[in-house]
């Protein structure tokens, strides 16, 4: 198979983890031969510093015409400052549109290799698998007016949190696709008690659920749900919320992983490319230390592999090197026992690259046998 990828780093631990995920696929283009070709764009602090924008043109257009593309994430404090629109972030908000990425797919799985770095009891969080679905290009992160304003003669500011029906409608019937291929449970989390777009939220629900007999449909407030997604994780299958509900309750449920630096992510399109990036940011905390974990980065290859590609074997062979890994000890600090010795993110990406390329060896040693 060939297929181009582009390729975001962005800034800060997404510079570091971004090369993981792209040998990573080079050590499955050679173990299984298909070939990827991968081509570098710019986004966030970097482009702003290059190009003065976190979002050139050129990088919409390679995303616009390769087969997929893999983010590794921006930010950082260098540009915090800057007036909203051209921060780095709004780059990302701005590739997420441009590209149509309505949802954005987080599964949360237990590992029983980092399940003892959790501050959650083993017996809470053993066995314990959901899929978080996030609106990602409505709600409050898109709603006009944003901005600041004048009330009474006083300072003021306004967020607006839209959404038009059909934008509900087509996350919740995503929702509900997944999870007829999983447990059959949809929990719907919103703020119907407060909000009249949760309420909207809700009654679409309701709708989107006549179709999908097998499915079990549960709603839930958004603040009961942050506390039973610690509570008791296992409650949960698939999750679908809005943008920002989801954007908080899926770094909470990264809790039970262990680490921020464990959880990948698809963000779906309805008519493109697709787009593979780590829940986390840019960790400028331990940004040029060697330390950060690139699990998160490279299982969004794996995503990438299996969604965009239909490569299940692909993306199980990466998934399995990452438990591997894992299972012999090898852990970045994040993820490593206090007391214990830790590899360096380089050490650790290279690790499952071997171990995808021995695990091909041993297979190939066992064929001559058999
Ligand atoms: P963050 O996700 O960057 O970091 C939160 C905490 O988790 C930090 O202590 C960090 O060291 C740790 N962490 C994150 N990823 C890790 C990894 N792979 N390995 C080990 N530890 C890891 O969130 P933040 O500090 O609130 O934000 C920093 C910057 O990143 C901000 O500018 C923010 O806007 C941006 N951000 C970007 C994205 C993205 O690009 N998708 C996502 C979240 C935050
Ligand atoms: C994420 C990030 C982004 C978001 C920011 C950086 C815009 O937190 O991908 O989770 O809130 O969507
Ligand atoms: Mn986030």
């Amino acid at each position: 198979m060939k297929k181009t990828i582009a390729v975001l780093p962005g800034d800060g631990i997404g510079k570091e983890v971004a090369g993981g995920a792209v040998s990573v696929l080079q050590a499955i283009g050679e173990r299984f031969g298909h070939q990827f070709t991968f081509t570098y764009g710019s986004i966030g602090g970097g482009a702003i510093d290059a190009l003065g924008t976190p979002l050139p043109e050129e990088t919409i257009e390679l995303c616009k015409k390769s087969d997929a593309v893999l983010l590794g994430a921006v930010g950082g404090p260098k540009w915090e400052t800057l007036p909203g629109h051209l921060r780095p972030e709004k780059g990302l908000l701005r590739i997420r549109k441009e590209l149509n990425l309505y949802a954005n797919l987080r599964p949360v799985s237990y590992y029983a290799a980092t399940a003892e770095n959790s501050p959650l009891r083993p017996e809470v969080i053993e066995g314990a698998d959901m899929l978080v679905v996030r609106e990602l290009t409505g709600g409050l992160y898109f709603g006009k007016p944003s901005e600041r304003t004048k009330t009474d003669g006083e300072d003021a500011v306004v967020d607006t949190l839209f959404y038009k029906k059909s934008e509900i409608e087509r996350i919740i019937r995503l929702a509900f696709e997944l999870a007829e291929q999983r447990s059959k449970k949809v929990t719907s989390v919103d703020k119907a008690n407060v909000l009249e777009s949760s309420r909207v939220w809700r009654e679409t629900a309701e709708e989107v659920a006549k179709d999908f007999p097998e499915v079990k449909l549960e709603h839930m407030l958004v603040d009961n749900a942050a506390m039973q997604l610690i509570k008791n994780p296992k409650h949960f299958d698939v999750l679908v919320t809005e943008n920002m509900f989801g954007d908080i309750l899926s770094d909470e449920a990264s809790v039970l992983t262990g680490s921020l630096g464990m959880l990948p992510s698809a963000s779906i399109s309805s008519d493109g490319a697709h787009l593979y990036e780590p829940i986390h940011g840019s960790a400028p905390d331990i940004e040029g230390k060697n330390i950060a974990n690139p699990v998160a980065m490279i299982l969004s290859a794996a995503m990438m592999l299996r969604t965009s590609f239909g490569l299940e074997e692909e993306a199980t062979a990466v998934e399995k090197a990452v438990e591997q890994v894992l299972e012999s000890g090898s852990k970045t600090a994040d993820i490593a026992k206090k007391g214990q010795p830790t590899v360096g993110t380089a050490e650790m990406i290279e690790e499952i690259k071997a171990t995808i390329l021995d695990n091909q060896a041993i297979l190939n040693i066992m064929n001559c046998y058999s």
